[in-house]
């Protein structure tokens, strides 16, 4: 058995969501073929990967009966997050993917989620770092306050840090809390460039920005000073927030952000749940999941503690597992 013959089976296994096979992808890492025991690292494109379990089972299954002579097939289970390589191309700053948290209108839940989203990533494993873009009411501070940072070192700025190790950098640690920010068209331009060229962000995985609502000039300046790997909306499912929604996704659209999907936020008995599905998939975007108007996630908004999500079983990983996985995507289509 050589590992040619091992390489050659493991590539009838596909990966569903990019359609090719693991093999071609580069995720079979360190294959070591011993006394009938076949190992090897399967390296998935996001942590908490979705298809982690079917896709180890393909692979044993397929080796164990092409393979009479195995006993063992001992699979261990990696992530490594692709470059977007617009991003090294275009600033040197060693971050993998940059996505945009927007809505097409206010107070849907944009700050929160992407509170929230990189609370989950973090927890699965991911190096996570927020950039709150929205300079003219900065809820980024609260939401995930710092125990270290920022600091300015010459004219370079380390970011902060929360508790549990994510990144984070607002305009809100520079001003005064309750400050009016008003910015004219080039400053804000200046101050979101030196917000993203000035802090030495370090590797991340996935930096979240939390955009401002609607359509206006924060969007149109995070589109040019970034690479946006892709764009996430936050939508409510009140009935008059889908025409916000439509308004959003075409936002993004002129601005050419590949859309990665919806996200639905504040579901449950008040306004319901599924009607920001149907508007997805009536505009030919992916629907990410649900997340309900909760008690534990208003409290979070107020504390800054997420620790709700560490009772137990890790709540959302549907919708976390979503985003990884359309980003994965979104990286190999941008690759070719
Ligand atoms: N799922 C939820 N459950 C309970 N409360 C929520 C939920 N999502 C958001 N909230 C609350 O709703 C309010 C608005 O949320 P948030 O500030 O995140 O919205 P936003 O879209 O960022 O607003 P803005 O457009 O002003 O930036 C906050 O008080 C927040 O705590
Ligand atoms: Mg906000």
């Amino acid at each position: 058995m050589s590992p040619e013959a091992v390489y050659e089976v493991l590539s009838k296994v596909t990966d569903p969501e990019l359609g090719r096979n693991i093999v071609e992808l580069g995720f079979v890492k360190d294959l070591s073929i011993e006394d009938g025991r076949i190992a090897f690292t399967l390296e998935l494109t996001t942590p908490g990967c979705p298809l982690k379990e079917t896709l180890t089972a393909q692979c044993r299954e397929a080796l164990l009966s092409a393979f009479p002579e195995v006993r063992e097939v001992d699979i261990r289970v990696s992530a490594r997050v692709r470059q977007d390589a617009r991003i090294q191309e275009r600033l040197s700053v060693p971050v993998k993917t940059v996505l945009a948290v927007g809505s097409g209108k206010g107070g849907v839940g944009k700050s929160t989620v992407t509170a929230l989203l990189a609370h989950l990533f973090h927890r699965l494993g991911a190096k996570v770092g927020v950039l709150d873009a929205d300079i003219y009411g900065p809820n980024i501070p609260r939401l995930l306050p710092p125990v270290q940072g920022p600091e300015a070192e010459g004219e370079r700025i380390v970011p902060a840090r929360t508790r549990e190790g994510i990144v984070v950098m607002s305009v809100g640690f520079l001003v005064e809390e309750g400050q009016a920010l008003v910015w004219r068209g080039p400053m804000l331009h200046s101050m979101l460039q030196s917000l993203i060229t000035q802090v030495e962000w370090p590797v991340l995985d996935y930096l979240l920005l939390d955009l401002p609502p609607g359509t206006g000039d924060v969007q149109l300046s995070a589109s040019q000073l970034l690479p946006l790997t892709g764009a996430l909306l936050v939508a409510t499912p009140h009935p008059l927030a889908q025409e916000d929604l439509r308004r959003g996704v075409d936002a993004f659209k002129r601005l050419s952000v590949p859309l990665l999907g919806v996200i639905e936020n504040m579901a449950g008995e008040v306004w319901g749940e599924g009607l920001t599905a149907r508007t997805a998939e009536s505009l030919g975007i992916p629907f990410l999941g649900s997340i309900p108007l909760s008690r534990e996630i208003a409290h979070a908004g107020v504390s800054g503690d997420f620790s709700f999500l560490d009772k137990g079983e890790l709540p959302f990983r549907d919708v976390v597992e979503a985003v990884g996985s359309r980003v994965s995507v979104e990286t190999y289509r941008l690759q070719g």
